[in-house]
């Protein structure tokens, strides 16, 4: 399928039944929108394939969002997690997961953070040998596994890619049989094993080959006298974010990668770590046009969202698909760079957009915004941070209030000789 697109009504754009004019009338701009069924349905698609082949377990890599709500949505379906930190673990037990549900990988970890998550109950996928050598101190007997480097990466760009050899990530595979070995004599129980090639790919080939790989290992753990009770192939299904690029083949991608295993080890147990592919177009984010300026060279649809609110263009160069939805399916008549209020030439949302002529006060949404946008935004600018909404049967609901300017001084402190 191609990337999603949406319906008109009158000349305004139609988000899960709702006029996005209205939503924004609503609730102010910048906001970013979720429509719920979209992100229960992008689950079940990715559970329904893989599930076919083998027992399957789709742990929401949440750092995609971690709104409370979103979160409670994909609990509901029965999904797992993937956390990073430990605020991520928090928010997820908040959202009503329970720990069998969690699974902790984190990178260079604080011996602090490792004993808050050990204290949590939730099954940690380590990292490196030191943090194998300080759980063992910590919580004898713990079940674990291993993130390994398979060697193989893949992703929307060089920032994003994990898996490669020399990465910051995982046991080196020439590492992996000794680290399992050492696991088992520092009296921690070793059950799985974990890689997660990158972000955002978006061929199939890349996760085979991670599964062979990983199916090498497994083979070679078990020959150690290890066996293994799943396989965790990360994350990484990457999603079209331009009108006419076709979605990968997850039915393929599942029965390449089952096949892989079921073939060729006695694993029956397989993880995926899904962030952007559950939750990347189910929201949009809806930011008002508050000035259009004509620069001589090029024309400027200044909006109310710059990249504090969603940095993915300014720090990946990252495509998003950007319509107005005040004047949806209108005549498009000239080229426009969307850019923020940032002060910075850096700050722009998409460049060299054809686009009706716009009207201050217009309603620009920008597709595909569910994954790392609200998640990886910021005060920047001392801009607050902006709502979240839920939209649902009709109906849509607050899932996140507007940030106060004041409530960006919280945590700050003038030392009293200042103010003498
Ligand atoms: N599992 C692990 C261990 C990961 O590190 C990640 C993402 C995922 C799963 C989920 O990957 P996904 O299915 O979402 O591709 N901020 C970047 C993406 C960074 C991803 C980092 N790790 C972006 O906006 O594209």
């Amino acid at each position: 399928m191609p990337m999603r697109d949406f319906d008109s009504k009158d000349g305004r754009m139609v988000f899960a039944g709702m006029d996005v004019v209205d939503l924004a009338d609503r609730f102010g701009t910048p906001c970013y929108v979720t429509d719920e069924q979209r992100l229960r349905e992008n689950y079940r698609n990715v559970y329904k394939a893989f599930s076919r082949y083998m027992e399957t377990e789709v742990h929401y890599a949440c750092k995609a969002n971690t709104n409370l709500a979103i979160l409670r949505v994909l609990q509901q379906e029965g999904a797992g997690i993937d956390a990073v930190s430990i605020g991520e673990v928090k928010a997820c037990l908040k959202a009503g997961f329970s720990p069998d549900k969690i699974m902790y990988t984190g990178v260079f970890v604080s011996t602090e953070e490792l004993k808050q998550v050990a204290e949590t109950g939730v099954m940690i996928n380590l990292d490196s040998v030191s943090e194998m050598e300080r759980l063992a101190q910590i919580k004898p007997g713990a079940p674990v596994s291993f993130r390994i480097t398979p060697g193989i990466g893949s992703g929307h760009g060089a920032k994003v890619i994990t898996g490669n050899k020399g990465a910051k990530f995982g046991i080196p595979k020439d590492k992996v049989v000794e680290t399992y070995l050492r696991a088992q004599d520092l009296g921690l129980n070793p059950i799985g094993i974990h890689a997660h090639i990158g972000s955002g790919g978006q061929s199939v080939e890349p996760f085979v080959e991670e599964a062979e790989v990983l199916s090498e290992l497994i083979n070679q753990i078990g020959e150690a006298g290890i066996d293994l009770e799943f396989v965790d192939i990360g994350g990484g299904i990457g999603v079209p974010y331009k009108p006419n690029e076709d979605e990968m083949d997850l039915g393929q991608m599942a029965s390449e990668v089952t096949d892989v295993f079921e073939q060729n080890t006695n694993v029956r147990k397989i993880i995926l770590e899904p962030g952007r592919y559950l939750v990347c177009d189910a929201t949009i984010l809806l930011t008002r046009c508050t000035d259009v300026k004509d620069a001589g060279t090029k024309k400027y649809i200044g909006v109310d969202a710059g990249f504090n609110t969603l940095i993915r263009p300014a720090m990946y160069d990252s495509f998003h698909y950007i319509q107005n939805g005040s004047k949806f399916g209108k005549a498009c008549t000239a080229k426009f760079d969307i850019a923020g209020p940032i002060c910075e030439t850096g700050d722009y949302l998409g460049h060299d957009r054809v686009l009706p002529e716009p009207d201050e006060g217009d309603v620009m949404v920008v597709y595909n915004a569910g994954a790392y946008g609200f998640s990886m935004s910021s005060n920047y600018n001392s801009r607050p941070l902006c709502a979240e909404v839920l939209v649902n049967n009709g109906e849509a609901e607050l899932i996140r209030e507007k940030e106060q300017v004041e409530e960006q001084w919280r945590h700050q402190i003038i030392p009293e000789r200042l103010l003498r």
